[in-house]
């Protein structure tokens, strides 16, 4: 990589006007790896894009892309406009990766510029020297069918199975293998799209959406808030609407639109609460977008319209906490916004915070609990396994591609550590400072210093009886959970420990434990407390009492599947092949695969799913699982 980018540089500077001083300084920055890395962590700096932000930042996109489905490809234009901040800036730097550069171009004149060769997970930079007059380039350009950020699915892989369906991930680092920008989160664009389709389908984006276009085939969107790159989305298919609420609605393929409205039905309740406690929603409406099962996470917080897995529609709202996730990132993530990869947990330790708060004011205080129990000890798995370095809130990314870095460690630690901080000065006084913070960087992206900072002014000084910066410090910068944080606890889950613990002891048998009123919640800490082992007979009883390899819901369905791989419990193994082969949300399968990538019988039968479900999954999950099928 350091290699690479040098050449290009060198390139770079050979016939463009002279190069600007940051290309200078990455060149001799790069030019010493070793040092670099023993070197302190520049704060602020984002070591995952080329752009150069701090000289020239982009203000504006607009985007003029036609959706080819046969060639899968988005082909088009994009103007971006620009704001020099050193004045005697002479180049732009953007990010790409596996894009075709046809022109650059500017007052509809050809432009110098240099494609450098490409890094393995930062993609290529696009060096474009700066015209003389105006403040907008244009560069026409096309995507690679292998774009990291774009899936394309055929009508097979749909619902409805009669059109093809295209959704975009841009987090993290992913927006610059479909559009060349400043892809960074501490740039915020503005932008404006002329989506063009094949005529039966409808194109939505992460801006104003219109549920009542015209479907044509020709769609214009604009977002008027500005917004990081990582929050640029995309989704075309033969979507439908359908409204919840006042300012909220769902858009899915016809054949779930009713199942998706009901069971997300209580998320116009949940933006109320949220408003009522956080201050007001910045984005005016919010909707929902379901996609098909290949989609690789739960959810994506795209402003006015979250990505959300239809994994979670279980039926009976069981699982809707990942609408409040998404919903609360319109706060923390999308106004406030961490300004580098390694503050991700800015973003998301902040809303699952709010999300167990939101869930508290909808659904009431045993919900809450449940849930806040579930999220320890999903932290104390990953704590139990991940090296030191990788259990600190402000993790050093520096050369590691953020996809790899994904855990439970910047949300549920990210959650503990506000939780304790409410718990210190009080509910009231922590929804004030919240609000105030919130307020404070409203639309800003800041970093985990900028937000110590404030946190110590406006909430330690003030409360230095019980607060101090020592402690702070720990939480940001110490591997684990500090001692004496606060423990969640559930009064739901004690008749659940004794059912299994009598059930373990042989006290009494499986279909004598009563469970008729039990929550999901109560069967996800059932069966994740089970002991590592257990027999066939236990396995086998468990299946009779309670059909757990049917079950309809997708997480205890994991759970489940997981023991039954962890056991060799053969009766599972064929609903795990169907599990593995539609789903393809990264979180439940890739322990699955993991599991079964530790025996040789296990192995082959990943193989077998992988190689069966390959095409169908999004590159991501491809990318996170391959390994285990090699
Ligand atoms: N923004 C994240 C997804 C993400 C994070 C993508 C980092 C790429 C890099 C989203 O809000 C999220 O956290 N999704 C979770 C939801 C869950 C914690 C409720 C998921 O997909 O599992
Ligand atoms: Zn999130």
């Amino acid at each position: 990589m350091t290699t690479k980018l040098i050449v290009s540089t060198l390139i770079c500077c050979s016939f463009l006007m002279g190069c600007s001083p940051s290309v200078k300084n990455e060149q001799t920055e790069q030019a010493k790896p070793s040092e670099t890395l023993a070197n302190e962590i520049q704060v602020g700096k984002d070591y995952h894009s080329f752009a150069n932000p701090d000289e020239v930042k982009v203000t504006h996109l607009l985007l003029d892309l036609n959706v080819d489905f046969e060639q899968k490809i988005l082909s088009g234009s994009v103007e971006l406009d620009y704001k020099k901040i050193d004045l005697s800036a002479k180049t732009l730097v953007l990010d790409t990766r596996d894009l075709t550069i046809l022109n650059v171009t500017a007052n509809g004149k050809d432009i110098p510029y240099v494609l450098s060769s490409q890094d393995s997970f930062l993609g290529a930079a696009l060096t474009i020297e700066l015209p003389l007059e105006g403040n907008t380039v244009k560069v026409e350009y096309h995507t690679s069918p292998q774009a990291s950020g774009v899936q394309w699915l055929t009508p097979a892989q749909t619902a409805g199975k009669k059109q093809p369906f295209l959704f975009t991930q841009s987090q993290a680092i992913h927006a610059r293998s479909f559009i060349p920008l400043q892809d960074s989160p501490q740039v915020r664009v503005t932008y404006e799209a002329k989506i063009h389709t094949p005529k039966a389908l409808l194109a939505v984006m992460s801006a104003a959406n219109d549920p009542n276009t015209p479907r044509d085939g020709e769609y214009e969107f604009s977002m008027p808030q500005p917004i990081p790159s990582y929050l640029i989305a995309l989704a075309v298919g033969d979507l439908h609407f359908k409204a919840m609420g006042e300012r909220t609605g769902v858009y899915s393929e016809a054949s779930i639109l009713d199942a998706a409205a009901a069971e997300f039905e209580d998320t116009e309740s949940m933006l109320i609460a949220t408003e009522e406690t956080f201050g007001p929603y910045s984005w005016d409406r919010y909707d929902l977008l379901i996609l098909p099962p290949s989609f690789p996470f739960g959810g994506m917080e795209n402003p006015r319209l979250s990505f959300i897995t239809p994994t979670v529609i279980a039926g009976d709202k069981s699982l809707v906490s990942l609408i409040a996730h998404e919903l609360a990132h319109s706060w923390s993530g999308n106004t406030v916004t961490n300004a580098t990869w390694r503050d991700l947990w800015l973003n998301e330790g902040f809303t699952t915070y709010l999300t167990y708060r939101i869930m508290e004011m909808v659904y009431g205080e045993k919900r809450f609990a449940m849930e806040a129990v579930l999220g320890r000890q999903d932290l104390q798995a990953d704590i139990d396994t991940l090296p030191a370095d990788d259990q600190i809130l402000a993790i050093d990314l520096r050369g590691r591609d953020p996809d790899d870095v994904f855990s439970n460690i910047p949300y549920e630690k990210g959650a503990l550590f506000l939780r304790e901080l409410e718990q210190k000065v009080g509910r009231a006084e922590f929804d004030k400072f919240l609000l105030a913070y919130f307020k404070h960087f409203n639309f800003q992206s800041i970093t985990t210093d900028q937000f110590v900072d404030y946190l110590e002014l406006n909430l330690v000084k003030p409360h230095s009886d019980v607060l101090s910066m020592a402690r702070i410090n720990e939480w940001i910068h110490a591997p684990g959970v500090p001692a004496g944080a606060p423990e969640p606890q559930s009064d739901a889950f004690t008749v659940v420990d004794q059912a299994r613990n009598d059930w373990l002891e042989g006290k009494i048998s499986a279909k004598d434990i009563l469970v008729t009123e039990w929550a999901t919640h109560q069967w996800l800490y059932f069966l994740n407390n089970m002991p590592e082992k257990l027999t066939q007979e236990q396995l086998t009883e468990l299946d009779a009492a309670f059909s757990l390899t049917q079950s309809h819901n997708n997480e205890i369905a994991h759970s489940w599947l997981l023991m039954g791989v962890k056991n060799w419990y053969e009766p599972a193994f064929p609903r795990l092949h169907d599990y593995l082969v539609s789903i393809g949300r990264n979180k439940l399968v890739k322990p699955l695969y993991k599991a079964l990538s530790e025996t040789p019988e296990g192995k082959k039968m990943a193989q077998k799913a992988f190689a069966e479900a390959k095409d169908a999954y999004h590159p991501l999950t491809v990318k996170a699982n391959e390994g285990f099928v090699e």
